[in-house]
């Protein structure tokens, strides 16, 4: 364990996983380190969650990265602990609270949670529970397959706890690259011009005195498997790569494109996938996640470096991740959120960013995060930090969902995530509507004609007719039929409209 915990003086704070989690009370305020299920603590929240099933009341707000897996999340959730939830979430037991509503959920942009915390608009941190592979010399922390919000936790919260997880291997030292942001008005610019600039620690700063307990544990990551890449997926991809191929065939793309930002999951993975059998090399990734087609593409040598703020593999990927450690740490760097999704970094470097929709309307607004506008799936997570900000911003949906019941492409989104002012391109399998340059009704047109579904395509378009008759004729719309759309869908299980 030497190698491991290497300052001597902490060796007295080695202790079990149900002492650290005594450390929480009641209405404390926790952060934790995890990223789209990588990188959280385990054994400490499952202790905790212990001791709660067994009479005692505690209930917390629990900060994180972003998502986090079932010994955090599910097993606080299940056991009634966490009282407020925030920025970001995809585990079922918690995602259930929170549309029960017995969970307040916090939806945010994952790039401005550090800025919170620092403030103090989310009050004052207790503790700060962080997973780590080593703890230096000097006390300080380098975290494992994530950094999130790692950093900014340490730094606001009283104490910390360390969980050591052996399962993680020490060969990730020297991937992490921890820079802090300094407030306004003495902000900097953040001194990135490439996606490989390294400018910060390799580990996260802390010192001895802030570490209340360690504890050792060897819990896996418990990551989320990834759907095959169906033929809906690859003709996304296929779209978009063709979209590519004309844009440097013009000149508005260099022959190895711009930085790419890569969503979350099985779409944006297939999406990336598809890259792999381009003629596109030599390319960079400014991103939030890596997924499983990222090794793909590494290991194809098409990418020069992927910076992130998390791996997150499949369980295959993550034993490729282990297996070959030494290979994808060069091709890796992994930064705190506030600085993987960073507006200013994104808008310098030109990133062409890709995400998913739940669905678009005829104008191009997406809602990424509500089903049928009220019940919560996941978050925004890092999409409108990079949407408002990229070069090309795109994104991409099958245009129908649960077997060809409900159409993605709607006369007007019951929810709004990203607005029209900020969408560029938006793709499904029938194709691709680029949407530059368009006024509203050509938009309109555009996404129907390209985009929707051949089953909706009329109703979408016979909406769109009548509308252009109705009062306002800038941006068109029957308002009670657009509201009424998902209504029906709610009341007869059917999307028929007219
Ligand atoms: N109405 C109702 N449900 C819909 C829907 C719609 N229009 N579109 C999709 N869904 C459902 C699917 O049926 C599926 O449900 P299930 O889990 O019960 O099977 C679920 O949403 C997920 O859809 P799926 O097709 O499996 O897509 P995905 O795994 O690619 O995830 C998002 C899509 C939008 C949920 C996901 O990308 C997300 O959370 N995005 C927001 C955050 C984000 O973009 N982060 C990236 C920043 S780097």
């Amino acid at each position: 364990m030497d190698n491991r915990i290497r300052n001597k003086g902490l060796a007295g704070k080695v202790c079990s996983a149900e002492e650290a989690a005594n450390l929480i009370k009641d209405g404390m305020t926790v952060g934790t380190s995890g990223f789209t299920p990588s990188g959280y603590p385990k054994a400490v929240p499952l202790a905790l969650a212990d001791r709660v099933n067994r009479g005692e009341k505690v209930q917390i707000t629990l900060l994180t990265g972003a998502s986090v897996g079932d010994e955090l999340d599910g097993a606080l959730a299940k056991a009634g602990v966490i009282k407020k939830r925030l920025p970001y979430q995809t585990e079922k037991h918690i995602r259930d609270c929170i549309n029960r509503g017995e969970c307040q959920y916090i939806d945010m942009h994952l790039s401005h949670t550090p800025q919170y915390v620092r403030y103090g608009f989310l009050g004052k941190i207790d503790y700060a529970i962080v997973e780590a592979v080593a703890i230096t010399e000097d006390g300080h922390i380098i975290p494992s397959t994530s950094v999130g919000n790692s950093p900014v936790f340490v730094e606001m919260a009283e104490r910390v706890i360390v969980e050591i997880n052996t399962s993680q291997p020490l060969d990730l030292e020297g991937i992490h690259d921890i820079y802090t942001p300094k407030n306004p008005p003495n902000r900097e610019p953040i001194p990135i011009s490439r996606p490989d600039d390294r400018i910060g620690t390799p580990y996260i700063p802390c010192g001895p005195e802030k570490i209340a307990a360690i504890v050792i544990t060897d819990i896996r990551d418990n990551v989320r498997p990834l759907g095959p890449i169906d033929d809906v997926s690859r003709k996304i991809s296929g779209h978009l790569i063709a979209f590519f191929e004309d844009e440097v065939k013009v000149g508005r793309l260099p022959r190895n494109l711009l930085p790419l930002q890569s969503g979350v999951g099985s779409v944006a993975n297939a999406v990336l996938g598809g890259l792999v059998e381009s003629r596109f090399e030599n390319l960079y990734c400014y991103t939030e996640v890596i997924q499983d087609s990222m090794f793909d593409l590494i290991d194809a040598g098409k990418v020069l470096m992927a910076s992130s703020t998390s791996i997150t593999p499949s369980e295959e990927g993550l034993v490729r991740l282990y297996d070959n450690i030494e290979h994808y740490r060069k091709k890796i760097i992994l930064r705190p959120q506030e600085i993987s999704n960073n507006p200013e970094v994104a808008r310098r470097l030109g990133v062409i960013s890709m995400n998913t929709a739940m669905e678009v309307d005829i104008y191009g607004n997406v809602n990424s995060t509500h089903v049928m506008g009220t019940r919560m799936m996941n978050g925004i997570g890092g999409s409108g930090d990079f949407t408002r900000n990229a070069l090309l911003s795109v994104f991409t949906t099958a245009s129908t969902a649960k077997g060809g019941d409900i159409s993605c492409i709607v006369p007007m989104v019951s929810h709004h995530d990203h607005t029209e002012h900020d969408v560029m391109v938006v793709v499904t399998e029938q194709g691709l509507a680029d949407l530059r340059g368009a006024s509203p009704v050509e938009r309109a047109r555009k996404i129907i004609q390209n985009c929707a579904h051949p089953q909706y395509r009329d109703m979408l378009t016979d909406y769109l007719e009548r509308a252009l008759h109705a009062q306002g004729k800038h941006t068109p719309h029957i308002l009670n039929e657009a509201l009424s759309w998902h209504q029906r869908f709610i009341e007869t299980g059917t999307m028929k409209i007219k």
